[in-house]
């Protein structure tokens, strides 16, 4: 039966999407705006709503699927998912390399795909004819759990195969994690909404895979990088790195470009540096690296032992952790009264950084891991996420510790603290916390907020003492004079700090509105904000069904977003704020015209005329990414004065370098936004 063309227009649209999907998550070079991709999205809901008899389980709509779950089923891997034998030093990687050659007999080089080692999950996905069938985490290496609703949610993994060549049965294994980035977004989130914090972003991707409602799983950022196969029957590769080039063919996210073949053991020692010096630039968490034998001929022939194949070696780097002393507890008070306990501890190196605190993050967190005042802990610094205790050395424990208990009070204005339903942490709800209005006023003068860069925390808390500052618009009032009335205020500085608040009044809108500090609006969610409203008064207006409309804005975000914005107080300090003269750039509308910097990925480096965070506003603003380290999928680099490893990093893979004219030029021939 001939097609109509209903039917035909879904079918383009969720090719369209699934390539979209491809294009974003695992190419990493998105060509449409996510308003583009919504409206693509919505129209296919609309039609499979329309017309159910063509649903079909692997339309990009069918992601998010089924009711959340008691258990999860259990099923055995045909295969078994071996873990790996580890090693910490070249010396031990040479040594690896000496057991290959003894096996096979051979003085001969061998050659290696040398991998990063994700850290992560390992999750195992069976394709049945180039379909999504199950997925099952690695459990104890026989038998996993079944958790395919949940990483059918991921938009990394294929549903259907793309490409030629599979065969009948494909297993393919990976690891699914999330990114530094998207975890700090998490946690901050999830500290916003009373829930648990994660320690770190493999507890947050081991935590949301194994988690049994899979709409929760579908909001949480997860990304998955496939690397092996589970059984290779049918499969015609070579090498690991011909398997690699099958992967990506089949449309999944590889390690592609960060993977190295190396023809002797050397060369995987040389990668293992190298690796470990870019390990911090990389937008996730590895642990070390992974040599594999490259020749699936020679693997066959090298086998197994014990539970972990003798072709392959984990080379782990330097723990980042240390251990220490804790010398007190205290409880902070945060912006929206969330009462957080912090271990200050006898300062430490981990990996190269001095730590004194570490987060305890809540009441259940600080009773599960039970640390106390005066014991000994290991703690753990993750590249820039903050230090967290990993657990107390027991036997080292004094024997008059005494368990740490939550103050029932705020620590900061004595009023009751309470902790709200379906809330892990406690709040101290005195709105006038002279704790939350200092909070408030730094989040308020923060780099991303109103950016007024002068008024330090300590002036800020000063002020606040003295009785000078006590809302957001006091600070518009404030003279040179009343500054150096505080003790250790010269009038250089309070010159500066007058001038840094006067810059101020000329804000660009997304700034003012994420610096209000509304529940759940961080620095993304106010540039849709400001994008889709253009002017404050019309923000001020929106009922919460019209914020509802906008996407990326869920109904706890738009109900947050009213019920701050129509409370008295805070109406009148903006009203105070604008006759004082602080008035919010109009912004341009959303047109969802044509973006001149879009699928263009740049990275900026070097001393430039404008402000680093300014320049990767204004390429955001026009639809390009920017990214901190150069790879082949960098399409520009930015490059300033004293421009340093990344102009090097950027001729050595031939990508074309821009100054500051070049891109000036690049942006002027571009379409205009309109
Ligand atoms: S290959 C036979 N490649 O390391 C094992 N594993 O101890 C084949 N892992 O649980 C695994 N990155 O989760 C492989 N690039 C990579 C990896 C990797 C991380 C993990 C994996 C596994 C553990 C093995």
């Amino acid at each position: 039966m001939a097609k109509n063309n209903t039917q035909k227009r879904i079918e383009e649209l969720r090719r369209l999407i699934r390539d979209h999907d491809y294009k974003y998550y695992v190419l990493d070079q998105p060509q449409i705006t996510d308003f583009e991709y919504d409206q693509l999205y919505q129209e296919l809901v609309r039609l499979e709503e329309q017309h159910p008899e063509w649903l079909s389980p692997d339309s990009p709509t069918q992601r998010v699927g089924g009711q959340p779950l008691s258990q999860f089923e259990k099923a055995q891997h045909r295969t078994p998912m071996l873990s790996l034998q580890n090693s910490y030093s070249p010396e031990d990687i040479l040594a690896f390399d000496e057991k290959v050659k003894k096996f096979l007999q051979s003085e001969e080089d061998i050659e290696y795909l040398c991998e990063p080692k994700l850290d992560g999950m390992a999750i195992e996905l069976i394709y049945e004819q180039g379909r999504l069938l199950q997925a099952l985490t690695r459990g104890d290496g026989e038998t996993g759990e079944v958790v395919t609703s949940n990483i059918r949610t991921l938009r990394s993994v294929p549903l259907c195969l793309e490409g030629t060549g599979w065969p009948e049965r494909l297993e393919i294994r990976g690891e699914v994690l999330i990114f530094k980035e998207d975890f700090r977004q998490l946690n901050d989130m999830q500290q916003e909404a009373g829930a648990l914090t994660f320690a770190n972003p493999r507890n947050a991707a081991a935590g949301t895979v194994r988690q049994l409602d899979p709409r929760i799983a579908a909001r949480r950022p997860l990304r998955m990088y496939a690397y092996a196969p589970g059984g290779k029957e049918g499969l015609i590769c070579k090498s690991q790195e011909d398997f690699i080039k099958q992967l990506q063919g089949w449309g999944f996210a590889t390690l592609g470009r960060l993977a190295q073949k190396v023809p002797h053991a050397q060369g995987a020692v040389e990668y293992y540096r190298q690796t470990e010096k870019i390990r911090h630039s990389l937008p996730f968490e590895i642990d070390g690296i992974v040599i594999k034998v490259n020749s699936w001929a020679l693997q066959a022939e090298l086998g197994s032992i014990a539970r972990s194949p003798r072709w392959a070696n984990a080379a782990k780097f330097k723990p980042e952790q240390a251990v220490t002393q804790v010398k007190d507890i205290l409880v902070q008070v945060g912006r929206t009264g969330a009462l957080t306990p912090v271990a200050l501890m006898e300062p430490v190196q981990v990996g190269g950084v001095k730590v004194t605190n570490a987060t305890l993050h809540n009441e259940q967190e600080i009773q599960r891991k039970d640390v106390r005042v005066g014991d000994w802990v290991l703690v753990h610094r993750a590249g820039d996420v903050i230090p967290e205790i990993i657990e107390v050395l027991k036997e080292r424990r004094l024997q008059d510790s005494q368990a740490f208990t939550m103050p029932t009070h705020c620590p900061a204005c004595g009023s009751p603290s309470a902790q709200m339903e379906e809330e892990v942490i406690r709040r101290c709800l005195n709105p006038i916390c002279p704790a939350v209005i200092k909070e408030s006023l730094k989040h308020f003068v923060s780099r991303r907020a109103m950016n007024i860069d002068k008024l330090g925390d300590k002036v800020i808390e000063a002020l606040f003492d003295a009785g000078m500052v006590k809302s957001f618009s006091d600070l518009y009032r404030l003279t040179k004079e009343d500054l150096l009335k505080l003790d250790r205020q010269g009038p250089k500085s309070a010159q500066n700090i007058i001038h840094s608040i006067q810059k101020s009044r000329t804000v660009k809108l997304d700034r003012l509105i994420y610096a209000l500090g509304i529940r759940f609006v961080g620095d993304q969610t106010a540039r849709v904000l400001a994008r889709h409203y253009g002017r404050l008064q019309s923000l001020l207006k929106a009922s919460k069904e019209e914020l509802e409309q906008i996407p990326d804005i869920g109904p706890k975000v738009a109900s947050s977003i009213v019920q701050t914005l129509s409370q008295p107080a805070l109406l009148k300090e903006l009203d105070e704020l604008k006759k004082l003269g602080v008035s919010p750039e109009e912004v341009q509308k959303e047109t969802h015209g044509p973006k001149p910097l879009q699928g263009l990925t740049f990275v900026v480096t070097g001393s430039l005329p404008m402000g680093r965070d300014e320049i990767h506003e204004l390429i955001v603003s026009l639809g390009g990414k920017t990214s901190s380290s150069v790879s082949r999928k960098t399409s520009y680099l930015l490059a300033g004065e004293a421009a340093g490893s990344k102009l090097d990093k950027a001729q050595e893979l031939a990508l074309p370098i821009l100054d500051w004219n070049q891109f000036q030029q690049l942006i002027a021939q571009s379409p205009s936004v309109d």
